[in-house]
């Protein structure tokens, strides 16, 4: 009898010692598309496996997401976990002590080894401290197209920008709507970041992005760029403005449209859809003109609990390795169309797109620093303004723009 006790005192006591280590932690992002939602089903399944309780705390849309986030961290309601983009959305919390010290866990798995380009670690560090684990790497310079619209109607596919602005017209007349665009501030400013590189060069990028150099922002070959954005208002329909950026991918996947000009995240789209990378769709990062990435992307942060909570700060710790781990690496990303932070794992299920953009990161001469990781958001905001005004405007000039984007990088910071 009495063995009969102890061994149900023991089961009792594992059991609840295995319900105190499992943790519910509440967690905010804004992936609320179909590939989107497929991706993050990886992270959560693999943190519900651990034994822990992962919250969903979807917002749609970055820009309504991360401005919720942000005030909630700082108004003392924080979430266990949020992904933002890499870069300086979470500066100013990490610098004011909000966020949970990642620097033991990450030095104890050599996060520093294999995190490649390591400026996307950098990113995350303060003061020598990590606070947040890089989770993917996306890149707005790739355009989409729907191979099938263009045979079908016996035209050549488009190996870059300059055929698909030469093929746009006569798409137009079989019916197609040549580009694809949603009118939210943030792509409209992507697109303009893809042609800066595409048309403008790398060195044109750096020379505004890194050195935030006014007379580069003013001179000729930023001209093309604005010219380029002119040409590109009229290949859009009318039903552009305010059209989410997956809805536009999906006129593309059902051939309403030729192509769309989006981060590599469209890509989760056309695999939930069920079409195959250079069968059904094509990729051309940089526009099919210069295959550079820009290294963006989403990391994870977590937020100090409001007051003591071991237990937190242990599933966060546990969360932080899981997103990082080669297999959660592989099977999220090849949901979400991202490439993945480390070099050291397995790809061969990548697809053509994927296997692509693996081959142009592994020069680092073709990476360039994402906008998200030049400029402080105010800054951001401004010339996300700009971009927007001047798609939707077709009366405001080239001079007129440009003009405004020289004093917005005059005063850039
Ligand atoms: C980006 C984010 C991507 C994708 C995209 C569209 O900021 O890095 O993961 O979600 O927004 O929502």
């Amino acid at each position: 009898m009495k063995a009969l006790k102890s061994a149900l005192a023991a089961a009792t006591f594992l059991a609840t010692a295995g319900m105190a280590s499992a943790t519910d932690l509440e967690v905010t992002h804004w992936w609320t598309s179909g590939g989107e939602a497929a991706a993050v089903k990886v992270f959560a399944d693999a943190f519900n496996a651990s034994g822990n309780n992962w919250v969903d705390g979807a917002i749609a849309g970055g820009g309504n997401a991360r401005p919720i986030i942000i005030s909630r961290i700082t108004g003392g309601d924080p979430m266990g976990a949020t992904q933002l983009n890499t870069g300086r959305d979470a500066e100013d919390l990490i610098q004011a002590g909000l966020m949970t010290d990642l620097t033991e866990l990450a030095e104890k798995e050599g996060w520093a080894d294999f995190i490649r380009p390591s400026k996307l670690l950098d990113s995350c560090k303060f003061e020598g401290k990590i606070y947040c684990v890089p989770v993917n790497i996306h890149s707005f310079q790739w355009m989409w197209l729907n191979r099938s619209v263009y045979e079908s109607n016996g035209l050549a596919v488009p190996g870059n920008w300059s055929d698909f602005v030469s093929s746009a017209s006569a798409l137009r007349e079989k019916g197609v709507i040549p580009l694809a665009v949603g009118g939210e501030p943030w792509q409209i400013n992507g697109m303009a970041g893809v042609f800066m590189v595409a048309l403008g060069g790398v060195d044109l990028y750096k020379a505004i992005n890194v050195e935030k150099s006014a007379d580069a922002a003013g001179g000729a070959e930023m001209t093309k760029v604005f010219e380029a954005i002119a040409a590109a208002r009229g290949m859009v329909d009318d039903g552009f403005v305010g059209r989410a950026w997956n809805d536009a991918a999906n006129m593309v996947i059902t051939g309403k449209a030729g192509a769309q000009i989006m981060g590599d995240w469209a890509q989760g789209e056309f695999s939930v859809a069920g079409l195959t990378a250079g069968k059904e769709y094509d990729c051309l990062p940089g526009l099919g003109v210069h295959p550079v990435l820009d290294t963006g992307g989403d990391a994870f942060f977590f937020p100090k609990p409001a007051g003591d909570k071991p237990d937190v700060v242990k599933a966060q710790l546990e969360m932080a390795s899981l997103l990082v781990s080669k297999q959660v690496q592989v099977d999220f990303n090849l949901k979400k169309g991202s490439l993945p932070i480390r070099g050291d794992i397995d790809l061969a299920a990548a697809n053509g797109c994927m296997q692509k953009g693996l081959k142009i990161l592994e020069k680092p001469e073709n990476i360039l620093p994402s906008g998200e990781q030049a400029w402080s958001s105010d800054t951001q905001g401004q010339m996300e303004d700009l971009w927007v005004e001047f798609f939707n405007d077709p009366d405001m000039s080239v001079a007129d723009a440009q003009g405004r984007y020289v004093e917005i990088i005059k005063t850039a910071n």
